[in-house]
């Protein structure tokens, strides 16, 4: 496992795995939610390889702590539109922006303590554009898993994989509406995942 978790930190294998997971599909279900013209701010961006399947025309910016990760990212996909910034997202780095009209959180909430989720949590509600939302996935433990799907989630890189009710709190905390749905049926390998659309920041 602790060979798969280094192969991992390498951005081309990185990328070939979620291809060949398809957890590629995952994130295009939430890119779903962006819509041409918008604002989208990426926490945890990674590569951003799904970034090819955002809508056009977009303003996007990516944040990570992972400097080769940033370095694929500009090069593949960085311009006037699109900017990635290596470090962890912080108040000032959200007093960089521009109102945002969608924050995604791929694969970011189950790496993350309950303490660091509600931080972020509240600085994505905080750069929100009226109307806008913040959607997250992560890696989740839910009743109907079977054991191969346990498994991965017992097995992911997150040390905080967490059951639909633990990532509902969370959310609930920075935000009025929160929907949720598990997604199981998307990856060629059995994975149980929790996505969620978060509107209604509580500190309007
Ligand atoms: C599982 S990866 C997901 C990457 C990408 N969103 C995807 O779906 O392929 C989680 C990423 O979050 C980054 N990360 C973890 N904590 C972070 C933080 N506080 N601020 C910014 N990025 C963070 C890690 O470096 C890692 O690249």
């Amino acid at each position: 496992m602790e060979g798969l978790k280094g192969l991992l930190r390498h951005v081309p294998a990185y990328v070939l795995l979620q291809r060949v997971v398809g957890a590629d599909k995952l994130r295009y279900r939430c890119i779903d939610e962006v819509k041409a013209g918008e604002t989208v701010l990426d926490i945890g961006c990674g590569p951003a390889y799904y970034f090819p399947r955002l809508p056009q025309p977009l303003k996007y910016h990516g944040f990570d702590t992972d400097a080769p990760y940033i370095d694929w990212a500009t090069q593949h996909f960085g311009g006037e539109n699109a900017s990635f910034h290596c470090g962890i997202f912080d108040e000032a780095a959200a007093r960089s922006l521009p109102q945002i009209d969608v924050v995604l959180l791929l694969g970011l909430l189950h790496h993350l303590s309950d303490e660091q989720c509600t931080d972020l949590l509240n600085l994505a509600a905080s750069v929100l554009s009226p109307g806008g939302r913040v959607v997250s996935v992560d890696t989740c433990f839910e009743p109907s898993q079977g054991r191969i799907s346990r498994w991965m989630s017992e097995n992911d890189r997150g040390e905080y994989v967490r059951d639909p009710a633990g990532f509902e709190k969370l959310a609930l905390q920075s935000f009025g509406q929160v929907e949720g749905e598990v997604i199981n049926d998307v990856t060629h390998i059995p994975a149980s995942y929790w996505m969620m659309r978060m509107t209604a920041p509580s500190s309007l």
